[in-house]
């Protein structure tokens, strides 16, 4: 059989078993986190799209963690291999549905890492196995942390979170980094901006990175305009670029 009708089966083959929530690989790999004692249980989720379900988990202590499991479907391959390809640091990965997926999770736990090394805030990465990601929970017992576009903000705070903002970003493109997905959907509002969802961030050197760069500088700057602040998307992508 070619590799391309393999390929068709087994996307099939995935296909019936996502009748229910999650595959059993997926199942498996959650109750392998939790025989090591990473995870305790799931508790509640916290969303769910097209892409990835998040949820609230406990570990063995008690404390909150934040669980995101990529479904392994079609759906989400297209779009993970524009931002796998061309990534230096992933060019010998496998190029069927599960290899990509897996990619993306690691992916994300690696981008997630190196942020925080940048000095970005971001939820501390707690360990990444197939397609499930464990992280710190950001919110308290009350619920998970608003999303920026749900926060409610004054026009003193909006100027720090937006000038905290750009500094991030300044650090991310430092250190070789664009987050390509910036948006008031994907920073949390917890005492400060929290960058979130940073599965697709590439380094510079990827042929997107400079569109995404700008991509991430229109959203935020439109955004915090509806808060009054008026910067120009040139000026600051001068700025990140001159790191001054
Ligand atoms: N570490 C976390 N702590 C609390 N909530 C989180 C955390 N990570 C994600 N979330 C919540 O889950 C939602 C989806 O997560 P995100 O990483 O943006 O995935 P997606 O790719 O599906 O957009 C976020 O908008 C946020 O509300
Ligand atoms: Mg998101």
């Amino acid at each position: 059989m070619d590799e391309l009708r393999k390929e068709e089966r087994r996307e099939k083959e995935i296909d019936k078993t996502e009748s229910g929530v999650f595959d059993k690989r997926t199942m498996l790999t959650l109750s392998k986190l939790m025989s090591d004692k990473i995870i305790d249980y799931l508790d509640f989720p916290i969303a769910s799209g097209k892409e990835s379900f998040v949820f609230c988990a406990k570990d063995t202590d008690g404390k909150n963690l934040a669980v995101k499991i990529y479904p392994i479907n079609t759906s989400i391959f297209k779009n993970m291999m524009r931002y796998v390809e061309g990534d230096p640091r992933y060019e010998h990965v496998k190029r069927d549905i599960k290899s990509i997926v897996f990619t993306w999770a690691r992916k994300e736990f690696v981008n997630l890492k190196e942020m925080r090394k940048a000095g970005v805030r971001t939820p501390e990465p707690i360990e990444v196995r197939n397609n499930v990601l464990v992280m710190e929970y950001i919110g308290d017992e009350k619920g998970p942390a608003p999303m920026l576009k749900d926060a409610v903000l004054d026009r003193e705070t909006a100027e720090e979170y937006f000038m905290q903002i750009i500094e991030y970003i300044k650090a991310m493109y430092r250190a070789n980094l664009v987050h390509g997905d910036l948006s008031e959907y994907n920073i949390l509002a917890w005492n400060g901006p929290v960058v979130i969802d940073v599965g697709q961030a590439v380094t510079l050197e990827h042929h997107y990175a400079n569109d995404m760069l700008i991509r991430d500088l229109r959203n935020i700057v439109k955004f915090f305009n509806k808060h009054g602040i008026r910067e120009r998307v040139e000026d600051i992508e001068q700025k990140v670029k001159s790191n001054d």
